[in-house]
């Protein structure tokens, strides 16, 4: 079954045609991150516009590297949410034009759900139950995964995602946007113990806080007045260490507290060097398996959306076509 997968959570406008959930045709992407970097984030309005300009061009892309006619496709997934609304809005109204206008099913498929997809997508899926990590610009969730349509929530971001933490650490330390790859590369080279920054579970609760360690970056480089390049790096291998200590933790308190065995990480963060290091390091220690996206379905991508689209689909949801994009931060 050939699904066409369309996202436009944030700022990429991608398009993708997968084969029975887990053999990606094509995955074309087009990205508006040179028109935000001078910004030091995402600007809504820029990256809106970019979708409505590209998307044709993307979706018309990904049938022609796939070697398809639009007519070959069985259905069209695409990202509901959540996300930027302007952006949102044009995948979700391209989706439902198409589907309306060519008969095809329609399928809404959740980011953050598909981005923990991404990672078993094309090895063969753990049995269920496992523990899904969400690591992205937007979020950082945990959730008890027991089917492609049953995440039960255990742990949600309460302020400042990961990833907008690395994003606003690398701004403080003049490293450019985005923050999490350079922060990963200049970490390698620093001391992690070199300078205290503290970042606690909330409450013991599964949830993640990380506005106050941001804040703590801040004061500490104004105190500083000059920080060298050693100081950057030292700064940069702290604040990482102290965050992903956290997010390894509450991690590793699921798994013990639900009993599983399997876990799952996915979103833009899960690239990170040195996380995949320390969980895997606890994986072989605490004998749990672990599945992470190959690089290149890390960041937003539609492969991953036509891929759970499938699995969707399979369980008989589809999507009427009164749905509209559903807001809330994805970057
Ligand atoms: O999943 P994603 O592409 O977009 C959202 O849905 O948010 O995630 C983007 C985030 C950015 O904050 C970026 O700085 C972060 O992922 N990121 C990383 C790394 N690569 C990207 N963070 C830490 N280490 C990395 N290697
Ligand atoms: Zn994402």
């Amino acid at each position: 079954m050939l699904i066409l997968g369309i996202e436009t959570s944030c700022d990429e406008t991608a398009a993708a045609v997968v084969k029975d959930g887990t053999d990606i045709l094509s995955n074309v992407i087009s990205s508006s991150l040179k028109y935000h970097k001078k910004f030091g984030g995402v600007v809504p309005e820029i990256a809106a516009r970019h979708h409505v300009e590209n998307i044709d061009k993307v979706i018309t892309r990904s049938l022609r590297d796939a070697g398809l006619n639009i007519k070959d496709i069985d259905a069209i997934a695409v990202t509901d949410g959540p996300g930027l609304m302007g952006a949102l809005l044009t995948g979700v109204s391209c989706a439902k034009a198409m589907s309306y206008t060519l008969d095809k099913p329609l399928i809404a498929v959740d980011h953050l759900k598909a981005h923990i997809y991404s990672a078993i997508m094309i090895e063969d899926a753990p049995i269920f139950p496992f523990i899904g990590l969400v690591i992205s610009g937007g979020h950082t969730r945990l959730y008890l995964v027991k089917d492609f349509n049953r995440f039960g929530l255990l742990g949600d971001t309460v302020d400042d995602a990961v990833g907008e933490a690395y994003d606003k650490v690398a701004k403080i330390l003049g490293l450019g946007y985005p923050g999490g790859p350079v922060i990963d590369a200049l970490a390698k080279k620093g001391n992690s113990r070199a300078i205290r920054f503290t970042c606690k579970a909330v409450n013991g609760s599964l949830d993640f806080s990380f506005s106050g360690i941001k804040t703590a970056v801040l004061y500490y480089v104004k105190n500083e007045r000059r920080t060298t390049s050693d100081e950057r790096r030292d700064i940069a291998a702290s604040f990482q260490e102290a965050v992903l200590n956290v997010i390894v933790g509450n991690s590793l308190k699921a798994m013990e507290r639900y009993k599983i065995k399997s876990f799952v990480a996915g979103g833009g963060v899960s690239a990170n060097s040195r996380f995949r290091e320390m969980m895997q390091r606890e994986a072989v220690y605490k004998d749990f398996k672990l599945y992470f996206p190959p690089m290149y379905l890390c960041s937003d991508n539609a492969a991953m959306t036509a891929g759970l689209g499938y699995r969707l689909y399979k369980k008989g949801i589809k999507a009427r076509l009164d749905i509209t994009a559903r807001g809330g931060c994805a970057c």
